[in-house]
Order: structure tokens, then C-alpha cells, then sequence
């Protein structure tokens, strides 16, 4: 038996079983009932073009990225047209915003912390509280820092007059919303904000190896309004695992929406393979990453062989047009490198 549930099933017994059993089941069915779209598949296709933006985001070289010549830009990804780069310098945020015109969607990546030692990132995300309403949805709480990082910060209004802006020129367009690590869960609020705030019907999400963001509550609003949402997890990666979610205390601690897909490896040598293990739509199902220790910061960083990390060594740096400028944090003025859709540019049709 894996060593996690084990422990769990110590504490269920030496607890009397409460709320494990009956109140866990009924749970369940009540989220299948509301999952208005559980037929939505993962789509293996657009997790490997998702974690290309995803890693792209982390170029320091705001130019090079703003021109889609980085070399992660140029990598795989051909038919993407950049609007906008956003890069908060007070907060050491980053995140970018165009078009995919083979997906035909606007796609908004948001880079993860890049803060001087990611293990204290980690080890703080222990300790963090669920200590934020979220507004307009009754019993909802998530952490205020992640919330606010999407909203109090200059990326929402940015983002916000970017998706404008696209859609201004091409209107029948999905969004799709990706980020890794924390910026998975910046990618997690404005993927919400759009739908709630911006009305927008048809945006997705995919994120690698995110941290919970919210409760219980929190995660099964956040469902009903993004059926779309998908949670890659990769092995031991330890950052899904935080901050803490105690199975025997589902309702009042920190709660994974759904669906997770758990990018498994099986076999050693010649013969290792990743699985894509599907999980249930609990959001927290026990034989998907729950199932093992997470306790894997090399995992953390490689999702699908792509690296997700800075290319700097010093943390919060930006250069702007190769070399000849840099940004550092405490500079202070935010950058934003935008241009207007350009529809000639790209034939692509329908
Ligand atoms: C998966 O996504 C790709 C684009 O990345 C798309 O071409 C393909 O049709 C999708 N497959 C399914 C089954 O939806
Ligand atoms: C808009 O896009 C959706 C899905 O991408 C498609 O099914 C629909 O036919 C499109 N509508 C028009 C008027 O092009």
C-alpha cells in the first residue's frame, strides 16, 4: 500500500472514521451531478503544444519573446502571432498573450515564481491560508497571494484589453489558459475572471504541476464554470501536493479542482514510458500523484522533456532587446510590449 494513503487510513481509524465514508461519497455524486461537461477529453495533442507556451513564458528576453524568435518561441510552435507581453516588475510577474491560428484560440501563458530560491517558494506554500472570500461565490475561500498576484496586479487589466483587442479582429475565437507551477495558479483565476467577469463562453485551462488554490467550494464553482480545466501532474512533482490537502478533513483545507491527469513513468531504461493517467473528477483522486510522495523538485521542472524554469540565474531579471537593457526588480515601471492583430499576415482559415 502506498505510504500516503496508509497514513490516511491510521488517521481515519485513530478519528473513527469520520467524514471519510459516507460524507466523501455523497460528495462525489453531488460533483458528478453538477459536471455539466464530463465527456471533455484530454487532448494529448494540445498538452504538448500547451507546455511549449508554458516554458516559452520564462524568457527573460522580453524582446526575443515579444518577437516569437527565443528559442523556445521558435522551437515547435510556427502559427502563433504575440499582441502582448506583460511583465510586472514590482511583483516579478511575467505573462504573454496572442494566437494560435492552427487552434484557432487565444492563448494567455503566465510564468511561474521566479523568486531567489524556489524550495522557499515551496516551503512557505505549507503554511498559507485559505484566508480570501472569493467574491461572488458563497463559501468559496482561496489564498489571497495567488488571487492577487491575477488581480491586484498590472496583468489582469493588461490581459483583459488584450483578449478585447484580439477579439476585435477575430471574433470567433476560443481562449485557452496555461501557465506552470505558479503560474498555473494565476492561469486558474484568469481563466475564471473571464468567464465570470468578462462573460466570455468558451475558455480552457491547462496547467503543469500547479498548486491547490482554494477549497472545496472553491473547486467545484470553479468546475461548473470551467468544464474545460485540465491539471497535468508529473510523477513526484512536489508542488501539486501544496499547501496540504488532509482527506480526512476535505471540506475545511485546501482542495484541487478537477481533472487531474497524472504523468506517470513506467519501466527504467529502454523501456520507460510516461503514462497519461487519467483521473477521476474528484479533483483529488487518491491513485493519481496523491498516490505517491511528493517530494520532487527535479519532476517540478520537466513536464513532457520540456524544461519549465528561468534561463537567469538571478531571480526577477528581464533584458529587453538583447542585451542592451536590463530590468531589474525594484526599477520600477512595468514593461508592456504590444501590436495589434494582424490578420494579413496569417492565412489560415477557419
Ligand atoms: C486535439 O488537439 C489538436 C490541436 O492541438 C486538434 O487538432 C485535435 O483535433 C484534437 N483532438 C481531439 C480528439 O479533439
Ligand atoms: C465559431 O466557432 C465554433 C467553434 O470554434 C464553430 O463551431 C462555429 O461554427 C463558428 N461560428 C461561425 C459563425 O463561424
Amino acid at each position: 500500500m502506498h505510504k500516503s494513503r496508509c497514513l490516511a487510513l491510521i488517521f481515519a481509524v485513530l478519528l473513527g472514521f469520520f467524514s471519510l465514508t459516507s460524507g466523501g461519497e455523497i460528495k462525489n455524486q453531488h460533483r458528478e451531478s453538477r459536471h455539466g461537461d464530463s465527456s471533455y477529453i484530454f487532448n494529448h495533442t494540445l498538452a504538448i503544444t500547451l507546455v511549449e507556451y508554458s516554458s516559452a513564458v520564462y524568457t527573460i528576453d522580453v524582446s526575443a519573446l515579444f518577437s516569437w524568435t527565443c528559442a523556445r518561441c521558435v522551437d515547435k510552435i510556427k502559427d502563433f502571432e504575440m499582441v502582448e507581453v506583460i511583465v510586472d516588475i514590482e511583483n516579478c510577474l511575467q505573462a504573454f498573450i496572442g494566437v494560435d491560428h492552427n487552434l484557432n484560440s487565444i492563448i494567455i501563458a503566465f510564468r511561474g515564481t521566479q523568486e531567489q530560491s524556489i524550495k522557499n517558494w515551496i516551503e512557505d506554500l505549507f503554511s498559507i491560508q485559505l484566508d480570501l472570500d472569493y467574491p461572488g461565490m458563497p463559501g468559496a475561500r482561496v489564498h489571497h497571494g495567488f488571487y492577487s498576484a491575477y488581480h491586484r496586479t498590472s496583468l489582469r487589466p493588461a490581459i483583459l484589453s488584450a483578449v478585447q483587442n484580439i477579439k476585435s479582429t477575430y471574433w470567433n475565437i476560443s481562449i485557452i489558459v496555461t501557465g506552470h507551477s505558479m503560474g498555473g495558479a494565476l492561469a486558474t483565476f484568469c481563466a475564471l475572471d473571464l468567464v465570470v467577469n468578462s462573460g466570455e463562453k468558451d475558455v480552457q485551462l491547462m496547467t503543469f504541476g500547479q498548486p491547490r488554490v482554494g477549497n472545496a467550494v472553491f473547486a467545484t464553482d470553479f468546475n461548473e464554470y470551467i468544464p474545460k480545466a485540465i491539471r497535468l501532474t508529473h510523477q513526484n512533482d512536489i508542488v501539486p501536493h501544496m499547501p496540504p490537502y488532509y482527506s480526512y478533513f476535505p471540506t475545511i483545507t485546501y482542495h484541487h479542482f478537477s481533472r487531474e491527469v497524472w504523468l506517470r513513468e513506467e519501466g527504467v531504461g529502454k523501456d520507460k514510458q510516461l503514462i497519461e493517467q487519467i483521473c477521476d473528477d474528484s479533483g483529488e483522486d487518491p491513485t493519481c500523484s496523491r498516490s505517491v510522495y511528493g517530494n520532487s523538485l527535479s519532476d517540478h521542472f520537466d513536464y513532457y522533456g520540456v524544461e519549465l524554469y528561468a534561463d537567469a540565474d538571478s531571480p526577477c531579471k528581464f533584458i529587453m532587446a538583447e542585451g542592451t537593457e536590463e530590468y531589474n526588480k525594484g526599477v520600477g515601471g512595468n514593461i508592456r510590449l504590444s501590436r495589434n492583430p494582424n490578420p494579413t499576415l496569417f492565412r489560415q482559415s477557419s
